[in-house]
């Protein structure tokens, strides 16, 4: 059997183009005792994948040229040598743009996947690790009040999307930013959100100040930049902003130089009580937002879209168009049939 893999080739200076990748095949190996072998039929992508090809401290380590692109997947189990998994089980399974998965069965970032939660591609945007980023980054720093104004862009996008809805259940009064009529009309009238505005349309600052008339308390941050700059002035005093994610800055030529939410943030008369979160900080928690997020999808209560590409190979082309918002909702690559 052939596994086909992408891997970065070389460094981007802004948007990676097709030379930054390159597509491998490679016979795939005789699995050992403890390993199951995963076709792979859904690959996400997400913006965090850029900052791995930078050569900057962060997080997480840097990927080299010749390393295979980063990123999870959903899949089937085809065969298996683990008393924990039998052909047929349905994973998750972080090991990158691949076709065809090895792990063992210790891997913790391979997971069983319950399809009473969503279905499997689900398991990649509003079950799985976006709408947990959602839900906790929300609830555990957000810290929301009925009543309270809350503000989030990428609001169509996955973890935007989950960000405003479960505001609205909580009772707030919500504001999205997303960039294009379509967009907003969908935040608005498909997923109830108060007010969306189009950042590309007009005055920003103005339409935020005319959509949040007794300020903003939470500013849920996923994109940075001109947003931010826009959002600042607005915060009430005891405002929090839980820093997500800055996808605006992520192609910049030299993300080292440029303004991110956080210098924007200290730069204001009152600072708002602020910080960068990573979703795998309540990782013993993540079985109780999957369950959760998913019973609010069975109850009609919690809206996703997503944005299926076709073909691993295409995986470049559909990263690309992430980082410039032609994604509506998650964004996927079909790998193979289910
Ligand atoms: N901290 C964590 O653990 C964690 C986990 C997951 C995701 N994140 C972060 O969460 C954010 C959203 O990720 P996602 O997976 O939900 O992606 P997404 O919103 O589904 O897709 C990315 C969206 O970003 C917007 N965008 C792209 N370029 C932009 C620009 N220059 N200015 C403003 N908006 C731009 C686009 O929406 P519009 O067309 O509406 O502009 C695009 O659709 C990202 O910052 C990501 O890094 C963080």
């Amino acid at each position: 059997m052939q596994n086909t893999k992408i891997v970065m080739a070389r460094r981007p200076v802004g948007e990676p183009d097709d030379s930054c990748f390159s597509t491998v095949h490679e016979e795939v190996p005789e699995l050992e005792e403890g390993q199951i072998l995963i076709k792979v039929i859904w690959l996400s992508l997400d913006p965090y994948m850029r900052g791995r090809m930078n050569d900057v401290k962060s997080y997480a380590k840097p990927l080299q040229p010749g390393d295979v692109m980063p990123g999870e997947s959903a899949g089937v189990v085809l065969q298996s040598r683990s008393a924990r998994f039998v052909p047929g089980d349905h994973v998750t399974i972080h090991q990158g743009w691949q076709s065809v998965i090895v792990s063992d069965d210790t891997d913790p970032r391979l997971m069983k996947v319950d399809l009473a939660n969503g279905t499997l591609s689900a398991h990649l945007g509003v079950v799985g690790m976006p709408g947990r980023t959602a839900y906790f980054g929300l609830q555990e720093l957000g810290k929301p009040q009925a009543g309270e104004t809350l503000v989030v862009a990428a609001a169509s996008g996955a973890v935007g999307s989950v960000v405003g809805q479960m505001a609205k259940l909580l009772g707030l009064h919500v504001v999205g930013i997303a960039g294009g009529a379509d967009k907003c009309r969908y935040v608005k009238e498909e997923l109830g959100f108060d007010e969306c505005l189009d950042y590309r349309e007009g005055n920003l600052a103005s339409a935020l100040a005319a959509a949040c008339p007794r300020g903003i308390d939470i500013y849920f941050e996923n994109v940075g930049g001109d947003v931010t700059r826009a959002v600042g002035p607005l915060l009430n005093k005891g405002a929090r902003v839980p820093i997500c994610g800055y996808v605006s800055n992520y192609n910049d030529d030299d993300i080292s130089k440029s303004a991110l939410p956080f210098q924007i943030l200290k730069d204001l008369p009152e600072v708002p009580e602020h910080r960068f979160f990573l979703v795998s900080e309540w990782f013993e928690r993540w079985p109780e937002a999957t369950r959760q997020l998913g019973q609010w999808v069975k109850e009609g209560r919690l809206k996703y879209r997503e944005s299926v590409g076709e073909g691993l190979e295409k995986a470049p082309e559909y990263f690309r168009g992430l980082l410039r918002g032609r994604n509506f909702g998650k964004q996927l690559v079909k790998v193979a049939d289910e």
